[in-house]
């Protein structure tokens, strides 16, 4: 079992280890233990992978993901370098970490020893809300931090802390067509859900998400806040859709990358095909507190419109509905399906 912070320490020389010693134990469960007495006021409801649900500040959590939100608001320091990957859970972040990675270090690492070959994208690049779970005081200041340090989050653009919005650092938002996330996590969700717990029928599941409750949702007020801000700063925050990614992996990974000739590599590092086969992501397993997940669940088809083999037409009329309703007058649209 490999867990984050001994990786973070093979990776950034003199990181890890030193920064979970500082912080202690003890002051983590009190913290917890006061976050869990803020979350005991707020709304809840019937969670999807685990017993509840909270909602906070407009968006809903489990209590792990919130105890995170939480810490990364009250402590969480920005620079004006840093790049965040933001998006909701199960729209492809996976793979633009996997491509984030690769092109932040193209110039450090060949493709032959390449650490995606060897470690999962998930293990390379940190969620900013799991850096409470793994005791990470952030920034260190015993720790020469990279210039640039790239960072994964699922936090809603309103409730990111303020040095992410004040320190003019760059937001790459990926988004997804919300039939295939809805899809995406309802399959995923069957890994992780309480054995406790009685499972969430597909349709209740549906009811869930156009109520707006869903893993950091509503899904729509997630997307169209990262959309709005890359609308209003577009040199600050790139809105990408998992569609068009997948349509011209090229022309986008060009854009992301700033300059030709490694672009063809990278794609295929980072293609679904490459990836969900090599060793490291087919066994083994993620882990952060109770949260343990096998690395292999992150690649499961990597395709546009599987919904079309799971949703009754009830479903689609109920989820295109909402989505219309809440998109109205915004100009996001989503794929249904490729181009061809
Ligand atoms: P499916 O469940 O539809 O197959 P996330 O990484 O945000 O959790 O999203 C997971 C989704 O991205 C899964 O979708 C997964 O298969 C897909 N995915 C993972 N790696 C990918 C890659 N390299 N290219 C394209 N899709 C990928």
């Amino acid at each position: 079992m490999t867990s984050l912070p001994s990786l973070e320490k093979s990776l950034v020389p003199g990181d890890g280890e030193d920064r979970r010693e500082q912080e202690g134990e003890g002051h983590r469960h009190r913290t917890s233990k006061r976050y869990r007495e803020i979350m005991s006021t707020l709304p809840k409801e019937l969670g999807w992978t685990s017993d509840h649900m909270y909602q906070y500040q407009g968006f809903w959590y489990t209590s792990m993901n919130l105890e995170g939100v939480m810490w990364a608001q009250q402590h969480f320091k920005a620079t004006r370098l840093d790049v965040f990957l933001a998006s909701t859970p199960k729209s492809g972040t996976t793979w633009l970490k996997a491509l984030m990675f690769a092109i932040m270090n193209r110039t450090r690492f060949d493709f032959s020893t390449h650490p995606l070959l060897t470690f999962n994208p998930h293990e390379l690049v940190t969620l900013l809300e799991f850096y409470f779970h793994w005791n990470i005081p952030y920034p260190n200041p015993n720790t020469p931090l990279p210039e640039t340090q790239l960072f994964q989050t699922h936090i809603p653009f309103t409730s990111l802390p303020e040095s992410i919005v004040d320190s003019q650092c760059r937001i790459l938002y990926l988004c997804r067509n919300p039939k295939d996330v809805f899809v995406s996590m309802y399959c995923f969700k069957e890994n992780l859900t309480d054995i406790n717990l009685a499972p969430l029928s597909i349709e209740e599941a549906v009811e869930q998400f156009c109520k707006g409750v869903s893993l950091f949702g509503p899904f729509w007020d997630h997307v169209l806040g990262y959309w709005k801000v890359s609308l209003e700063w577009p040199e600050r925050v790139l809105f990408l859709k998992y569609e068009d990614l997948k349509q011209d992996s090229l022309f986008h990974v060009k854009r992301l990358a700033g300059k030709k000739g490694i672009v063809h590599e990278i794609i295929k590092l980072c293609s679904f095909e490459n990836l969900s086969n090599l060793k490291v992501n087919k066994t083994g397993v993620l882990q952060a507190c109770d949260f343990i997940i096998e690395k292999k669940k992150f690649f499961r088809k990597g395709e546009v419109g599987d919904w079309k083999n799971h949703l009754t037409t009830e479903m689609v009329d109920c989820l295109n509905r909402i989505m219309n309703q809440k998109l109205d007058g915004s100009g996001l649209t989503f794929h249904d399906s490729l181009e061809t």
